[in-house]
Protein backbone atom coordinates (compact mmCIF):
# COMPACT_ATOMS: atom_id res chain seq x y z
CA UNK A 1 0.00 0.00 0.00
CA UNK A 2 1.42 3.59 -1.20
CA UNK A 3 2.09 5.50 2.11
CA UNK A 4 1.85 9.79 0.61
CA UNK A 5 3.20 12.46 2.26
CA UNK A 6 2.55 15.70 0.78
CA UNK A 7 4.59 19.26 2.30
CA UNK A 8 2.59 22.26 0.89
CA UNK A 9 4.70 25.25 2.03
CA UNK A 10 1.54 27.59 0.94
CA UNK A 11 2.96 31.12 0.38
CA UNK A 12 6.33 30.19 2.61
CA UNK A 13 8.97 30.80 3.22
CA UNK A 14 9.48 34.31 2.76
CA UNK A 15 12.73 33.99 0.43
CA UNK A 16 14.31 32.24 -2.47
CA UNK A 17 17.41 31.25 0.38
CA UNK A 18 15.47 30.45 3.31
CA UNK A 19 13.65 27.80 0.82
CA UNK A 20 16.59 26.18 -0.45
CA UNK A 21 17.91 25.97 3.30
CA UNK A 22 14.24 24.45 4.15
CA UNK A 23 14.61 21.98 1.42
CA UNK A 24 17.77 21.06 2.48
CA UNK A 25 16.97 20.07 6.55
CA UNK A 26 14.23 18.10 4.75
CA UNK A 27 16.24 16.24 2.80
CA UNK A 28 18.49 15.67 5.56
CA UNK A 29 16.28 14.28 7.93
CA UNK A 30 14.74 12.02 5.80
CA UNK A 31 18.09 10.68 4.03
CA UNK A 32 17.83 7.22 5.04
CA UNK A 33 14.01 6.78 5.15
CA UNK A 34 12.20 4.38 2.98
CA UNK A 35 8.55 2.88 2.42
CA UNK A 36 6.99 6.62 1.71
CA UNK A 37 6.55 8.85 -1.32
CA UNK A 38 7.43 12.53 0.07
CA UNK A 39 6.73 15.15 -2.64
CA UNK A 40 7.13 18.79 -1.33
CA UNK A 41 5.49 21.66 -3.25
CA UNK A 42 6.67 25.10 -2.41
CA UNK A 43 5.59 28.25 -4.38
CA UNK A 44 6.32 28.34 -7.91
CA UNK A 45 9.10 30.97 -7.68
CA UNK A 46 11.05 28.57 -5.38
CA UNK A 47 10.26 25.44 -7.72
CA UNK A 48 13.63 25.47 -9.06
CA UNK A 49 15.86 25.82 -6.51
CA UNK A 50 13.95 23.16 -4.69
CA UNK A 51 14.38 20.95 -7.52
CA UNK A 52 18.31 21.34 -7.72
CA UNK A 53 18.15 20.60 -3.90
CA UNK A 54 15.78 17.68 -3.98
CA UNK A 55 18.55 16.07 -6.90
CA UNK A 56 19.44 12.72 -5.76
CA UNK A 57 17.17 12.23 -3.25
CA UNK A 58 14.20 10.07 -2.92
CA UNK A 59 11.88 13.72 -2.33
CA UNK A 60 9.71 14.38 -5.37
CA UNK A 61 8.70 17.98 -6.38
CA UNK A 62 5.04 19.08 -6.96
CA UNK A 63 3.27 22.47 -7.63
CA UNK A 64 0.37 23.99 -5.52
CA UNK A 65 -1.97 24.55 -8.95
CA UNK A 66 -1.94 24.83 -12.21
CA UNK A 67 -3.93 26.23 -15.21
CA UNK A 68 -5.62 23.86 -17.90
CA UNK A 69 -4.44 26.15 -20.59
CA UNK A 70 -1.17 25.01 -22.21
CA UNK A 71 0.09 28.32 -23.02
CA UNK A 72 -1.26 31.50 -24.33
CA UNK A 73 -2.54 34.46 -23.39
CA UNK A 74 -3.58 33.88 -19.18
CA UNK A 75 -1.85 36.20 -17.01
CA UNK A 76 -0.31 35.37 -14.05
CA UNK A 77 -0.77 31.73 -14.97
CA UNK A 78 1.21 28.72 -14.96
CA UNK A 79 1.04 26.01 -17.53
CA UNK A 80 1.72 22.00 -16.97
CA UNK A 81 4.06 21.78 -19.31
CA UNK A 82 6.57 23.98 -17.37
CA UNK A 83 5.57 22.49 -14.22
CA UNK A 84 7.01 18.92 -15.97
CA UNK A 85 9.95 21.16 -17.22
CA UNK A 86 10.54 21.89 -14.04
CA UNK A 87 10.47 18.62 -12.33
CA UNK A 88 7.03 18.47 -10.98
CA UNK A 89 5.41 15.10 -10.39
CA UNK A 90 2.26 16.01 -8.69
CA UNK A 91 -0.42 19.40 -8.19
CA UNK A 92 -2.70 20.32 -5.76
CA UNK A 93 -5.67 21.52 -6.90
CA UNK A 94 -8.92 22.61 -5.41
CA UNK A 95 -7.45 23.80 -2.00
CA UNK A 96 -10.07 25.58 -0.27
CA UNK A 97 -7.60 28.46 0.41
CA UNK A 98 -7.94 28.68 -3.35
CA UNK A 99 -11.78 27.72 -3.15
CA UNK A 100 -12.15 30.80 -1.12
CA UNK A 101 -9.72 33.36 -1.37
CA UNK A 102 -9.56 33.29 -5.51
CA UNK A 103 -12.80 32.15 -6.29
CA UNK A 104 -11.57 28.32 -7.25
CA UNK A 105 -14.69 27.10 -8.41
CA UNK A 106 -15.80 23.28 -8.85
CA UNK A 107 -15.67 23.56 -12.65
CA UNK A 108 -12.29 25.39 -12.63
CA UNK A 109 -10.93 22.43 -10.61
CA UNK A 110 -12.81 19.91 -13.24
CA UNK A 111 -11.10 21.22 -16.17
CA UNK A 112 -7.80 21.96 -14.22
CA UNK A 113 -7.85 17.59 -12.88
CA UNK A 114 -8.45 16.54 -16.89
CA UNK A 115 -5.61 18.28 -18.11
CA UNK A 116 -3.03 17.55 -15.17
CA UNK A 117 -3.98 13.64 -16.01
CA UNK A 118 -3.43 14.46 -20.10
CA UNK A 119 0.20 16.47 -18.51
CA UNK A 120 0.96 13.43 -17.42
CA UNK A 121 1.41 14.67 -13.77
CA UNK A 122 -0.79 13.11 -10.69
CA UNK A 123 -3.71 15.60 -9.68
CA UNK A 124 -4.22 15.89 -5.45
CA UNK A 125 -7.72 16.78 -5.35
CA UNK A 126 -8.54 18.76 -2.05
CA UNK A 127 -12.41 18.39 -0.98
CA UNK A 128 -14.30 19.04 1.95
CA UNK A 129 -17.51 16.91 1.09
CA UNK A 130 -18.40 14.34 -1.29
CA UNK A 131 -20.87 16.81 -3.81
CA UNK A 132 -17.37 18.82 -4.55
CA UNK A 133 -15.50 15.74 -5.61
CA UNK A 134 -18.44 14.55 -7.66
CA UNK A 135 -18.29 17.80 -9.51
CA UNK A 136 -14.03 17.54 -9.81
CA UNK A 137 -14.27 14.54 -11.51
CA UNK A 138 -17.08 15.12 -13.85
CA UNK A 139 -16.03 13.92 -16.93
CA UNK A 140 -12.96 11.57 -15.99
CA UNK A 141 -13.27 8.02 -16.95
CA UNK A 142 -12.87 5.50 -14.30
CA UNK A 143 -9.99 4.03 -15.70
CA UNK A 144 -7.95 7.19 -14.25
CA UNK A 145 -9.60 7.12 -11.15
CA UNK A 146 -6.34 5.38 -9.80
CA UNK A 147 -3.78 7.89 -10.89
CA UNK A 148 -5.83 10.24 -8.44
CA UNK A 149 -4.69 11.19 -5.04
CA UNK A 150 -8.33 12.62 -3.08
CA UNK A 151 -7.67 14.49 -0.09
CA UNK A 152 -10.42 15.10 2.73
CA UNK A 153 -9.15 18.36 4.19
CA UNK A 154 -12.04 20.16 5.66
CA UNK A 155 -11.30 23.66 6.14
CA UNK A 156 -12.30 24.23 9.50
CA UNK A 157 -9.55 21.64 10.61
CA UNK A 158 -6.63 23.74 9.04
CA UNK A 159 -4.39 25.12 11.54
CA UNK A 160 -4.82 28.47 10.78
CA UNK A 161 -7.83 29.10 10.81
CA UNK A 162 -9.76 30.39 13.70
CA UNK A 163 -10.28 28.04 16.72
CA UNK A 164 -8.54 25.10 14.88
CA UNK A 165 -8.49 21.34 15.96
CA UNK A 166 -7.84 18.47 13.90
CA UNK A 167 -10.83 16.11 12.97
CA UNK A 168 -11.59 13.37 14.67
CA UNK A 169 -10.04 10.57 13.13
CA UNK A 170 -13.41 8.45 13.06
CA UNK A 171 -15.09 10.81 11.40
CA UNK A 172 -12.75 11.15 8.50
CA UNK A 173 -13.16 7.43 8.25
CA UNK A 174 -16.65 8.00 7.71
CA UNK A 175 -16.20 10.70 4.89
CA UNK A 176 -13.20 8.66 3.33
CA UNK A 177 -15.44 5.53 3.11
CA UNK A 178 -18.08 8.22 1.20
CA UNK A 179 -15.80 9.44 -1.12
CA UNK A 180 -14.35 5.91 -2.16
CA UNK A 181 -17.96 4.99 -2.87
CA UNK A 182 -17.12 7.84 -6.12
CA UNK A 183 -13.75 7.81 -6.45
CA UNK A 184 -12.10 4.16 -6.23
CA UNK A 185 -9.83 2.82 -6.84
CA UNK A 186 -7.71 6.87 -5.97
CA UNK A 187 -5.62 7.18 -3.08
CA UNK A 188 -6.59 8.72 -0.15
CA UNK A 189 -5.32 11.70 1.99
CA UNK A 190 -6.29 13.61 5.10
CA UNK A 191 -5.16 17.29 5.51
CA UNK A 192 -5.80 19.58 8.93
CA UNK A 193 -3.56 20.35 11.83
CA UNK A 194 -1.47 17.08 11.08
CA UNK A 195 1.38 16.41 13.43
CA UNK A 196 3.56 14.02 14.42
CA UNK A 197 1.50 13.36 17.19
CA UNK A 198 -1.95 12.65 15.75
CA UNK A 199 -0.53 10.83 12.70
CA UNK A 200 -0.70 7.56 13.99
CA UNK A 201 -4.05 7.77 14.68
CA UNK A 202 -5.54 8.91 11.22
CA UNK A 203 -3.41 6.46 9.54
CA UNK A 204 -4.95 3.59 11.78
CA UNK A 205 -8.82 4.75 12.42
CA UNK A 206 -8.81 7.16 9.37
CA UNK A 207 -8.49 4.80 6.56
CA UNK A 208 -6.12 7.13 5.04
CA UNK A 209 -2.47 6.34 3.01
CA UNK A 210 -0.86 9.73 4.10
CA UNK A 211 -1.38 13.64 4.61
CA UNK A 212 -1.58 16.86 3.38
CA UNK A 213 0.56 18.93 5.65
CA UNK A 214 0.82 22.77 5.99
CA UNK A 215 2.76 24.35 9.05
CA UNK A 216 4.34 21.38 9.97
CA UNK A 217 5.29 20.62 6.76
CA UNK A 218 7.80 23.89 7.86
CA UNK A 219 9.73 22.73 10.43
CA UNK A 220 12.16 19.77 9.26
CA UNK A 221 12.64 17.94 12.24
CA UNK A 222 8.70 17.54 13.17
CA UNK A 223 8.16 16.57 9.24
CA UNK A 224 10.33 14.13 9.42
CA UNK A 225 8.97 12.82 12.45
CA UNK A 226 5.79 12.65 11.10
CA UNK A 227 6.87 11.26 7.82
CA UNK A 228 8.61 8.48 10.12
CA UNK A 229 5.30 7.97 11.49
CA UNK A 230 3.33 7.20 7.95
CA UNK A 231 6.21 4.08 7.97
CA UNK A 232 6.51 2.86 11.78
CA UNK A 233 3.36 4.28 12.96
P1 LIG B 1 -2.16 22.59 8.27
O1 LIG B 1 -1.41 21.28 8.24
O2 LIG B 1 -1.30 23.76 8.64
O3 LIG B 1 -3.43 22.50 9.00
O4 LIG B 1 -2.55 22.89 6.74
C1 LIG B 1 -3.31 21.97 6.07
C2 LIG B 1 -3.34 22.36 4.65
O5 LIG B 1 -4.02 23.30 4.28
C3 LIG B 1 -2.52 21.58 3.73
O6 LIG B 1 -2.83 21.88 2.43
Amino acid sequence: MERLIIANWKMNPKNLKAAFVLAGSVKRYLKDVRGVRVVICPPFPYLAVVARQLKHSSLELGAQDASWEPSGPHTGQISLPMLKALGCGFVILGHSELRAQSGETDAMVNRKVHATLKAGLVPIVCVENAVQLIKDLRGVPRSSYAKIRVVYEPSWAISTAKGAKPADPKEVRRMVQKLDTIASPAVFLYGGSVSSKNAGAFLKKGMVQGFLVGQASLRPREFANLVKKAIFG
